[in-house]
């Protein structure tokens, strides 16, 4: 009588343990991967020095975020500004306030503040502010709601799959070049603009990267 199923058939039952074995295992790596320090990095706020208020300074006195990061939109690179940019207001306003006292020091002395950095990608992977400012991208994409906090902290988790996910649908996230800065606008008509971001991915040929080498030069 011919044998039906081969040999190896004896060993199923070993294989599917084999393979759940597996599963349980990547799984596990998976969670504790995910776990790891870089991906809680979504909600650190770190103590600056200085007790500077963006909801004061960018949302309730309305000054642009280029004011302050000025090369923002010019080059990869967003800067930190210097104890200059404050000092052209804090010369006339609180100019004796004791929370400014670092502010005064770094002016006269011509040394920087050493504020936290709070985003920052790993050196291997290769990030140009302007291209996304220019493209329609707004800072609350990536740093959410800036203008509204006391203090800033990470909002987004900056990982390989977030990057992606916009890159792969970015009709999704563009808006008109003189809304980037207006971190409170929203479309009056979301169907007008969903019609419109269509378009203008076109007319922009906006094509963001999804290769290895676009991210990983
Ligand atoms: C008056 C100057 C000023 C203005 C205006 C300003 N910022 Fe800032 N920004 C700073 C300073 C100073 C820091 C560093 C201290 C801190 O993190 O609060 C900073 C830090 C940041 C950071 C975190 C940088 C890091 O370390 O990763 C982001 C993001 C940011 N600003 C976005 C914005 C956005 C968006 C706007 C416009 C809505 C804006 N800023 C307006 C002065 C300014
Ligand atoms: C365009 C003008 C302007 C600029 C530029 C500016 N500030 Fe201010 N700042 C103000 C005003 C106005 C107030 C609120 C004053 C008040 O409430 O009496 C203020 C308040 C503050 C306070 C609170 C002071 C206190 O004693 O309550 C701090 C701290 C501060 N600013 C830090 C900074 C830093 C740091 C920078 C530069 C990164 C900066 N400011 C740039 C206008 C400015
Ligand atoms: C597409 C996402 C994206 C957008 C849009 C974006 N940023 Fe960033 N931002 C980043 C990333 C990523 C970093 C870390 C860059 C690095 O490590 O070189 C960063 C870092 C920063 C820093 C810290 C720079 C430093 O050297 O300390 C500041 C300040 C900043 N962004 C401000 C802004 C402002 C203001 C806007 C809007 C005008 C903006 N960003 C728009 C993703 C974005
Ligand atoms: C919210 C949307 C959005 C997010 C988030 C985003 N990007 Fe982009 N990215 C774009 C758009 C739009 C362009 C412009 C494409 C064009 O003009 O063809 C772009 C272009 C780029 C380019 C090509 C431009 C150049 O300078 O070569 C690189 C590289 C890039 N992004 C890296 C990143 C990285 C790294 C991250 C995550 C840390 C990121 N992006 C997050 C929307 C986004
Ligand atoms: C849109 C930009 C972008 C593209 C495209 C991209 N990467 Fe990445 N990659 C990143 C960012 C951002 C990180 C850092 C993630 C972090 O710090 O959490 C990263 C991290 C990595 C890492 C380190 C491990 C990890 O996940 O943190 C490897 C390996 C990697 N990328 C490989 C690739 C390969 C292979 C491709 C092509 C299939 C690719 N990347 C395409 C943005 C990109």
């Amino acid at each position: 009588m011919a044998n039906l199923f081969p040999k190896s058939a004896n060993n199923v039952p070993a294989q599917i343990a084999l393979i759940l074995g597996i599963l349980a295992v990547t799984t596990v790596a998976g969670v504790t991967y995910y776990f790891t320090p870089k991906y809680t990095r979504v909600g650190y706020m770190p103590t600056q020095p200085v007790p500077y208020s963006h909801y004061l300074h960018a949302e309730q006195l309305g000054i642009d975020c280029r004011y302050c990061h000025t090369h923002v939109n010019q080059s990869g690179h967003a800067n930190v500004p210097a104890a200059e940019i404050c000092m052209n207001c804090h010369t006339h306003v609180q100019r004796e306030s004791p929370l400014l006292e670092l502010v005064r020091d770094s002016y006269l002395n011509n040394e920087p503040i050493e504020w936290v950095r709070i985003h920052k990608v790993p050196d291997y992977v290769y990030f140009n502010h302007a291209v996304h400012v220019n493209r329609g991208i707004s800072c609350v994409e990536c740093h959410g709601q800036v203008n509204e906090m006391e203090v800033v902290w990470h909002d987004q988790p900056f990982s390989m799959a977030w990057c992606l996910e916009c890159h792969r649908n970015p009709e999704q996230f563009i808006r008109p070049l003189d809304q980037v800065y207006n971190l409170n606008w929203t479309p009056d008509n979301a169907e007008a603009h969903a019609q419109w971001a269509r378009e203008q991915v076109v007319a922009w040929n906006v094509n963001p990267p999804q290769s290895c080498s676009g991210c990983h030069q």
